[in-house]
This record gives C-alpha cells, structure tokens and sequence, in this order.
C-alpha cells in the first residue's frame, strides 16, 4: 500500500457565501482566534505525515504564497527591536523548501476541476484532498484519523459526519453499507455518494466533510466529467464513478467541523479556538459582553 505524502488543497473558489471579506483577502487567510484558517489546516496536515502540499489558488491570491514565504522586511525589523517572541511565531508559519506548490485554476470551474489541476504534480500516487475552509477540530486531527482508515482497508476513503437538521441537501452525501473491523463500527463500505441531493431524497444525513483519500485514477476521470449541480465540475460525481471500480469506505471521524466558508461558521470557529486558550480570559470577555448587550429590537 502506497503511503500518502501529498495534499491537494484547493482555495480557488470565489467564496460567495463570505462576501465581502472574501473580495480581496483570500477567505483561507481570514483569521481563526490567533492565525488564519490556513495556517490550522496546514498544522493538521503535516501532523498526518503530509510531506508536499498543492494549493489550486486563483487570480488575486498571491498573498497565500506569501504567508508561507519570508517576510523579510517584517522580520528584519523585528530582529532589531529584539521582538524575539513574534519573531519565532512569525518564522514558525514558513514552508520548509520545496514543501509547496502552487497551481492556478484559471476560471472556478468546481471543485472537480481545482483538484484535477493538481495531477501532474500528484502523479502516480494515492493523495489526499483537504478542503481548507473545513477547519476540523480534532485530535488526533482529522486527515490522520483518514488515513488511519486508509491503511486498514485501502482503496478511497473520505470523512463523513451528519449534517445539521434539513440541511443533508446542501452537501455531498453518502450511501453506506457494512461496517469494516474495528474504529468502533465509524467506519463503512460506501455503496453510494450524491452531490447536493433533492430535498427530502436524501441517501442518509452522512456528508463528506473535506479531508479525503483518494487514488490517482480520479484523474482521467475527472479529465472527462461534465458539470454537475451548480454548474460546476464535482469532485462527487467523478468520485461515483470511480466506485464502480474502486473501494470506497466512509469514516465517521471524530471532532468537530467549523465551515469557515460561512459568516455564522467563521464565528463559532473563532470562538471555540479562544475559548480553548486558557490565558485568554475569553471566557470572561464572552460573559461580559452577553452580560451587556441589549437586543435593539
Ligand atoms: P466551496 O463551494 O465551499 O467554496 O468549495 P466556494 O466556491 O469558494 O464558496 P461559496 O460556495 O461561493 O461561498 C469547496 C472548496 O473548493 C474550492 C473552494 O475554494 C473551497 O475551498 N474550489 C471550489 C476551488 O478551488 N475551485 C472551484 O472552482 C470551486
């Protein structure tokens, strides 16, 4: 079983549901508690042994790659006021060399198509997809959990979890089968997948929530997928069409998702992340300010 070593993280999408925020600040780079969303998301996958990661990044997105890069002229001036403190947090968000590339989705065309924009650098190899506005809290974090499963039955597997009530068509959702062995019955056969189903037709309440394995024949068929729901080329569809020929396993994974793609999302994931500092005195910042508002209507 070939190891994963490489992640596809695409942030090429327009971020509607973000706007305006999102016009000219990338929305990955929009902050949760002490760093952007990004910076989580990246932690998490070289904590599951990600070694190469293939951002699929559009036109006005430069600043990804500069968040990764030296600050030279920041951290010169940081040196000299002796701000040793921010220094080392400011240099403890660079890329080790050549951990990163950068591919340009010239128009979002789907998440499909941002994904098979990365198959020259993925090659001949399973891979990983993390969608970073899914910011996953969990530990251990969510790809390692993936990935666990993927050493235990091969194949394809994604993360799944339930969707909020009523809100199943808003996602893609999963069909499943038998449990396989062990993770305490969270892990199953898929026997179906459906990108944003009809409301009310819905194969089960199970959406996939952004940290996949998958294996590289994805890609030529993907080269070929038609747009899907929305217009778009998806990811889902070409996944459907692998099963046919490729294992499948779900994994109900263990923590919790913030989606960092919506206000309300950005904002609960802000609030978990301080309230996890201890030092913070966020706790009694909340308090307070419940404390003191009034309901202007
Ligand atoms: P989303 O649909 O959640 O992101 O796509 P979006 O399109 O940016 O957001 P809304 O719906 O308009 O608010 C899931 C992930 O796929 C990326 C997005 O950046 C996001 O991380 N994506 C989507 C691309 O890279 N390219 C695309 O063409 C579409």
């Amino acid at each position: 079983m070939k190891p994963i070593r490489k992640a596809v993280l695409p942030v090429a999408g327009l971020g509607t549901r973000i706007l305006p925020a999102a016009k000219t600040t990338p929305k990955n780079l929009l902050n949760v508690y002490d760093r952007p969303i990004l910076s989580h998301v990246v932690e998490e996958g070289r904590a599951a042994g990600i070694e190469h990661f293939v951002f699929i990044v559009g036109r006005g997105q430069s600043a990804i790659e500069d968040y990764f890069d030296h600050a030279f002229e920041l951290e010169t001036q940081l040196e000299a006021k002796g701000r040793t403190d921010l220094l080392t947090q400011v240099r403890g968000e660079l890329s080790t060399p050549g951990e990163m590339s950068f591919v340009r989705q010239m128009a979002p065309l789907g998440l499909g198509h941002a994904v098979w924009c990365a198959r020259d650098i993925i090659g001949d190899e399973p891979f990983a997809v993390m969608l970073p506005d899914m910011l996953m809290d969990a530990a251990p974090g969510a790809l390692s959990q993936v990935i666990d499963a993927y050493r235990a039955v091969g194949g394809n597997v994604v993360a799944v979890e339930p969707a909020p009530p009523g809100e199943a068509h808003k996602y893609g959702i999963v069909a499943l089968g038998d449990a396989a062995p062990g993770f305490d019955g969270r892990l199953a056969a898929m026997t179906g997948m459906e990108e944003k189903p009809a409301p009310g037709a819905e194969p089960s309440n199970l959406f996939i929530s952004g940290r996949y394995v998958l294996q590289p024949a994805i890609f030529a068929l993907l080269a070929a997928q038609a747009a899907g729901a929305g217009g778009e080329i998806q990811l889902t569809d070409a996944m459907v069409r692998l099963m046919a020929t490729d294992g499948f396993h779900a994994l109900r994974y263990a923590g919790t998702t913030y989606d960092c793609g919506d206000k309300l999302g950005l904002l609960r994931a802000n609030v978990a992340y301080a309230l996890k500092d201890a030092d913070g005195g966020v706790r009694a910042v909340l308090r307070e300010m419940l404390e003191a508002y009034t309901d202007p209507r």
